[in-house]
């Protein structure tokens, strides 16, 4: 089955062609990130104006790419689109634009969760039944940070979830804090590759809960007292690296916990934050042998990308399926099913 994915939930203008759930034929994304840099974080209204401008091109990209003999639509049974969670007005941008195609064209649309999307990026380039039942997934970005136990494609049960901020928004917030350029993931983690991670002693939150769920708002404000402390003295190195041992090690030690809980055969990482390389190299020494680990593996399907919705769609059943004609909005529930 051939679907057509379309993803706007927040500053990536993406669409992509995928086969069966696993095999990517295009995925073509239109990154935001110099518009945002000039106000150091996205705004809402600009970011839907760009995905204005950009979406009718990174189709048109996408349907050169996919290299489709024959005619395009002909070959294309569905089109999954991202109706939630994201910012409204950019969601809309996608929502318009997919149910418009599906009216044209006929198609049925599939409407998309974008964390269920970030979940199924590890299937991406896989084998039919490689993947092994049951599977903790820790995904974690921006605007999200879950704990998943997947029993199988259809069964998905969150076991954990940040209390208040997401482990990227805390890199891009201390990124900020830090004067780095937005987004900070990719900021910190440069940085940190010249620090010390042992130069500063920052709190683990909930390391020790007894439960699955995240808080990075108390480490941030740790942070931040450190950069109120280092007046002139730039140590932002030896913080940076600091800050960066601190969340990896509450997401690899909750992550490792959950996943000896509940028995799974396979830990994987996905979102945003999944292209961190410490945090990958952390995760895949705890597992040893225990567990086969995956993360995506392309780093264009850790951030935003419509290959990881399109992927996913594949796997919903038929009944969430809207038919042709019809349009899909975006939506506020914030379930991850
Ligand atoms: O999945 P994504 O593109 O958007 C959301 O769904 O939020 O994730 C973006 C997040 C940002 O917070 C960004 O700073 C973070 O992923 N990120 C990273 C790295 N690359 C991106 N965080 C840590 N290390 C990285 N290398
Ligand atoms: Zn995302």
């Amino acid at each position: 089955m051939l679907i057509l994915g379309i993803e706007t939930s927040c500053d990536e203008t993406a669409c992509a062609l995928v086969r069966d759930g696993r095999e990517v034929l295009s995925n073509v994304v239109a990154s935001q990130v110099d518009i945002h840099k000039v106000t150091n974080g996205v705004v809402p209204e600009v970011a839907a104006r760009a995905h204005v401008g950009q979406v009718q091109a990174v189709f048109e990209k996408c349907k050169i790419e996919s290299k489709i003999k024959g005619e395009f639509w002909d070959e294309v049974d569905a089109i999954a689109v991202t109706v939630r969670p994201g910012l409204l007005t950019s969601l809309i941008v996608g929502c318009s634009f997919a149910s418009s195609l599906a009216w044209i064209f006929d198609k049925p649309l599939i409407p998309m969760n974008h964390i269920k999307g970030h979940i199924f990026s590890n299937w991406l380039g896989c084998e039919k039944g490689e993947i092994k039942f049951p599977v903790m997934v820790l995904t974690v970005s921006g605007g999200h940070n879950d704990l998943v136990l997947v029993k199988s494609e259809r069964e998905l049960e969150v076991v954990g979830e940040t209390l208040d901020d997401a482990a990227g928004e805390a890199f891009d917030k201390v990124a900020k804090m830090l004067g780095l350029a937005y987004p900070g993931g990719p900021e910190i983690s440069r940085l940190a590759l010249e620090g010390d991670p042992l130069e500063f002693d920052l709190p683990r939150p909930m390391i020790d809960s007894g439960d699955f769920n995240f808080s990075f708002s108390g480490l941030k404000t740790a942070v931040l007292r450190e950069v109120y402390g280092l007046e002139g003295d730039l140590r932002y190195a030896d913080l940076a690296a600091s800050f960066q041992a601190a969340a990896v090690d509450v997401l690899t030690t909750k992550l490792v916990a959950a996943a000896k809980k509940y028995k799974v055969a396979e830990i994987h990482l996905a979102g945003g934050v999944s292209a961190n390389k410490v945090l990958r190299a952390e995760i895949a020494s705890r597992c040893g042998n225990d567990f086969v680990f995956r993360h995506p593996k392309d780093f264009n399907y850790c951030t935003d990308n419509a290959a990881m919705i399109a992927g996913a769609a594949y796997f919903e059943d038929k009944s969430i399926w809207v038919e042709p004609g019809m349009s899909v909005s975006p939506s506020t529930d914030m379930r991850v099913n």
